[in-house]
């Protein structure tokens, strides 16, 4: 089954307000047309996104946000709700990112609830990310974490007819580093991720609802390689997106 592909940019924390409301712009002037077969969504900070939903308006970009909490509402102070993320203009939401687990001691407990939360709200999709560190790599664990993450990330979840989820399949060692990974490895891994889902989910809801994504260190000059494995729905795109021509680019390649 073909799924239309799916590119998000992730612009984490490294833009100011302005920035952030400036590259909004950008991409809403270049991803005007030529790129209907995709599906393009952007990540920005928490604080932008209510801003960069008027300037989206009308166009062909999804918004997303990068965080959110896993209860409905209540005395959690720093914290923002499905709700509101829903409310500012979000379709998407992250879950689970490297950079929070390392940072935040984010744990896959957490996740699984904050899993559950959005899923409790039918319209928000959930990105949930996955993927294991160098070390882990090395030391040959690599798949057993990465079945490991999706099964205490996603065991247990009730998924209605209509709901999306997308998995990222990021591995630590290859975000932010210019370390991309071999598209056949990716291709390889991708495989992993999609029988432990058939394991937790069935075939029938893998093929409809799931979508599996890559993200480490992926830019215009790389991203040919991806284009050709039929088993990879889209790309998580961090440094990269940062210049909308850069992006526009891995968006039209892959
Ligand atoms: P990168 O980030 O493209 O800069 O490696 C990817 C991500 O963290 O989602």
């Amino acid at each position: 089954m073909v799924k239309q592909k799916i590119i998000i940019a992730n612009w984490k924390m490294k833009l100011d307000m302005p920035a952030s409301l400036a590259l909004a712009k950008e991409y809403q002037v270049k991803f005007k047309s030529g790129t209907e077969d995709k599906e393009v969504v952007v990540c920005p900070a928490t604080i932008v996104i209510a801003e960069i939903n008027k300037i989206l308006a009308g166009g062909k970009i999804w918004l997303g946000a990068q965080n959110v909490f896993w209860e409905e509402r209540g005395a959690y102070t720093g914290e923002i709700s499905v709700k509101m993320l829903e409310q500012a203009g979000c379709r998407y939401v992250i879950i689970g990112h490297s950079e929070r687990r390392q940072y935040l001691l984010e744990n896959y407990q957490m996740i699984h609830q904050k899993l559950k939360e959005v899923l409790s709200d039918s319209r928000l999709i959930p990105i949930v990310c996955i993927g294991e560190t160098l070390k882990e790599k090395e030391a040959g664990k690599r798949d057993y974490v990465i079945v490991d993450q999706l099964q205490q990330a996603l065991g247990g979840i009730q998924l209605l007819s209509q709901q999306q989820v997308i998995i990222a399949y990021e591995p630590v060692w290859a975000i932010g580093t210019g370390q991309v990974i071999t598209p056949l490895d990716a291709e390889n891994m991708h495989e992993i991720i999609r029988a432990s889902l058939v394991d937790l989910f069935g075939i029938d809801i893998i093929n409809k609802q799931f979508r599996i994504i890559y993200g480490g260190s992926v830019d215009s000059a790389n991203v040919a390689g991806f284009s050709e494995l039929d088993n990879i729905d889209g790309l998580l795109v961090g440094g990269a997106s940062l210049k909308a021509e850069e992006f526009l680019q891995i968006v039209k390649k892959l």
